[in-house]
């Protein structure tokens, strides 16, 4: 009896057991939050198809690749695309596409993306040039205010920032980020990230951002654009994946795969880099999408037979998304069906996509955003542009100043010269291909509002070079080129002073835009060659997206001011640093090499087992790292800008001599004071070298900044 009791007691606290644990596992899964309830709720209502169709992303407009979605406005309004990038026009015409979400079965609102990437009708300079003010505050209210401008037509979505790490200028997209440092990278990473989400992304002015392009994409062999990048986890955990840890540290709502491969995997498929490491060892939360028809790309790379085995290859990686190549709402189903993706799968990526739309406050109101009255108000307001005329200002790198020719004074007569001095729409890149082009103040113009003795001559065609004048269908004409070069010499010798405006033109770097040669077109080189010959002093104005070779140009150039592509405010800014309004404080955030050989060329390389310092060859030396035709350094260095005054560090005082342990701080104590004749600037930059590791460290890395430092004239 004893027994039999002690067997039935022992049957009950079983079951119990049994039965408690299952109620705690269902009310563990059960969502705790909001969002979460919410999204189950409404998923509990899809169907297959519906949920599939979250993971649609498609466009009217935009062909970067060679897929093209068809009939994109049927597929919105039958709801077999849950989402919608690049629909441009006015905000009304905007609206009308997105409201075709109302039309589908359960109304749930379309994510409306666009590429807002230096601004949406107010243009800041390109990323890379806003990365050289080295002002995090200043890049977050740029962000801040293309999130106003953009959000108050409608979109919700941008594709910003890219923060791939870059060392090689050859490739097009080094202008879409921050440079070749993780430190300065992720810092300008949040900086943005909060500059367009904001507090809130339920707010009617935040957009969500989209960090890009996970991972490595800004290494892609010899710089040609999607290709193949391949190094060392060390490598990778030291230099390129912090800038896009930080992003999501910041709270960034989505990821955008890249389209090379890591480690013969291509990111879009990549389970280790989309599961392992982004989710499990980075936690994070919101949703991943891929770049343009990169799940059909798959194929091309070899690891896919089919569209439906790409699907399923990015799925299971961890893909929330498709953009463009609609393979997953092509073949989803039938995978499911044969059990090649779980349920699980589509339905974790349907959740992440609808818990995205819930932070943003679609589900209250899908048109939140969109607010024409508000948007006539704040697009290019006096505001905006006064603060793209402070970051193009800021952004601004003086390269080179011999005998001060620069600051300007504004009584000397001024031969203003060369293909971009006078043009809007170069003055944006093709990243800003919503900029308002009409509003731009040309360099001229610029110019004239600050001096009454400028004059003006093109000077030169863009380019001769025959391979992209065929590409891009440009002009070139040489009896033309002999008649604008003869008439600029002529206002070059009524001239003081000869101000050239040169570079590349905007097609020539971006996305898809790879060059091996990346110097100033020959024709152009030609005009500053004769321009210094008239014995005028030569002020050089840049206006391109990388870092240039211009080694056999500072010959001909007294003073270089490196305006990237500067945006709606280029020419007040410009004309602000020539005459000393503004006194330039820009650093270089990218090595500039002195030959295109020379490449990846960046500061914080290791040392190699044969350093190697430049000058010191012949005999021993000879076995070192080094080349017999080229010096090791580059022309200008990582950190590198001039100002015109002068600023002297006094000596650093270490708090220790030893830094052991994570949680030691290191103060160093220094003064830094203006010896020169001018307010300015300063960034004053740390580096550290680790002198004995476990494993090889960089010859010095930047640990620490301080930007701006204002330092009023003695
Ligand atoms: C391709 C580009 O790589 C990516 O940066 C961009 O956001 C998408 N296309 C959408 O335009």
């Amino acid at each position: 009896m004893f027994i039999t009791m002690k067997k039935n007691y022992n049957f009950f606290i079983r079951h119990f057991l049994v039965l408690g644990l299952f109620a705690w596992l269902l009310s563990a899964c059960q969502p705790k939050t909001e969002h979460g309830k919410f999204t189950n709720n409404l998923m509990a209502k899809m169907t297959i198809e519906e949920k599939i169709a979250q993971l649609n992303l498609v466009t009217p407009t935009s062909k970067t690749g060679p897929f093209a979605t068809k009939n994109v406005l049927e597929k919105l309004k039958e709801g077999t695309a849950g989402n919608v990038y690049s629909i441009m026009g006015s905000p009304e015409f905007i609206h009308e596409r997105v409201s075709l979400a109302d039309s589908t079965r359960l109304k749930i609102p379309f994510l409306n993306g666009l590429d807002i990437i230096h601004g949406y009708k107010t243009v800041f300079p390109i990323p890379l040039g806003l990365s050289c003010s080295w002002d995090s505050v200043l890049i977050e209210k740029t962000a801040r205010v293309a999130a106003i401008e953009g959000s108050a037509v409608g979109y919700n979505w941008t594709f910003s920032p890219m923060v791939d790490i870059t060392r090689d200028p050859r490739w097009g997209r080094v202008m879409e980020g921050a440079g070749e440092d993780p430190y300065l990278g992720s810092i300008i990473a949040r900086a943005m990230i909060k500059g367009y989400q904001g507090d809130d992304l339920s707010n009617p002015s935040s957009l969500m951002a989209c960090v890009k392009h996970m991972g490595m994409y800004g290494a892609s062999e010899a710089g040609r654009d999607y290709n193949t990048t391949d190094m060392s986890r060390l490598t990778m955990y030291q230099n390129y994946l912090p800038p896009y840890k930080a992003a999501i540290d910041a709270g960034v709502g989505s990821i955008m795969t890249s389209f090379n491969d890591i480690d013969g995997v291509p990111a879009t498929a990549n389970k280790w880099l989309l599961t392992d490491l982004l989710r499990k060892e980075w936690g994070f939360k919101g949703f991943v999408v891929s770049d343009y028809n990169c799940i059909q790309e798959l194929i091309a790379h070899g690891v896919a037979a089919n569209y439906k085995q790409a699907a399923e290859l990015s799925i299971n990686a961890g893909l929330d998304m498709d953009m463009a190549s609609e393979s997953i709402v092509a073949s989803l189903k039938e995978s499911i069906g044969e059990g090649k993706v779980s349920m699980k799968q589509l339905d974790n990526a349907c959740r992440r996509i609808l818990e995205a739309k819930y932070k943003l406050g679609l589900f209250e109101d899908p048109y939140r955003n969109y607010d024409p009255k508000r948007a006539e108000k704040v697009i290019l307001s006096d505001n905006h542009k006064l603060l793209a005329r402070e970051a193009t200002c800021k952004s601004m790198v003086l390269l080179k100043n011999d005998n001060n020719v620069l600051p300007l004074n504004n009584e000397s007569r001024i031969a203003l010269i060369g293909p971009f001095a006078n043009v809007k729409n170069q003055m944006f890149s093709m990243w800003a291909f919503r900029g308002e082009t009409d509003s731009v103040v040309t360099i001229l113009n610029g110019l004239k509002k600050q001096s009454s003795k400028v004059t003006y001559a093109e000077g030169s065609f863009v380019t001769n070079e025959p391979v992209f004048l065929k590409k891009s269908r440009a002009y070139y004409n040489e009896e033309e080129q002999k008649e604008m070069l003869a008439n600029a010499l002529d206002l070059a010798k009524k001239s003081d002073v000869i101000v050239a405006v040169l570079g590349e033109a905007m097609n020539m770097s971006g996305e898809a835009k790879s060059k091996t040669d990346i110097s100033i077109p020959d024709c152009q080189r030609e005009l500053l060659k004769k321009l210094k010959a008239t014995g005028k002093p030569v002020v050089l104005v840049l206006i391109n997206g990388r870092p240039l070779i211009l080694l056999d140009d500072l010959q001909y150039a007294d003073a270089i001011i490196e305006a990237w592509r500067p945006g709606t405010m280029a020419g007040d800014a410009v004309a602000d640093v020539l005459f000393g309004k503004y006194n330039p404080s820009g650093k270089l955030t990218m090595t500039f090499p002195r030959s295109v050989g020379q490449i990846p060329i960046y500061y914080n390389h290791k040392n190699t087992g044969r350093p190697y310092v430049d000058g010191q060859r012949g005999g021993l030396m000879k076995f070192k790292s080094y080349y017999l035709d080229e010096l090791n350094a580059p022309l200008f260095p990582f950190g590198y800008g001039l100002s015109y005054t002068s600023f002297e560090y006094g000596d650093i005082v270490l708090s220790d001599t030893l830094l052991i342990g994570n949680d030691k701080a290191l103060e160093a104590k220094f003064s830094i004071t203006n010896t020169g004749k001018y307010a300015g600037e300063e960034t004053v930059q740390l580096y550290l070298n680790d002198l004995v590791a476990s494993v090889a460290r960089p010859v010095k890395e930047l640990k620490k900044f301080i930007y701006n430092l204002e330092n009023q004239k003695n």
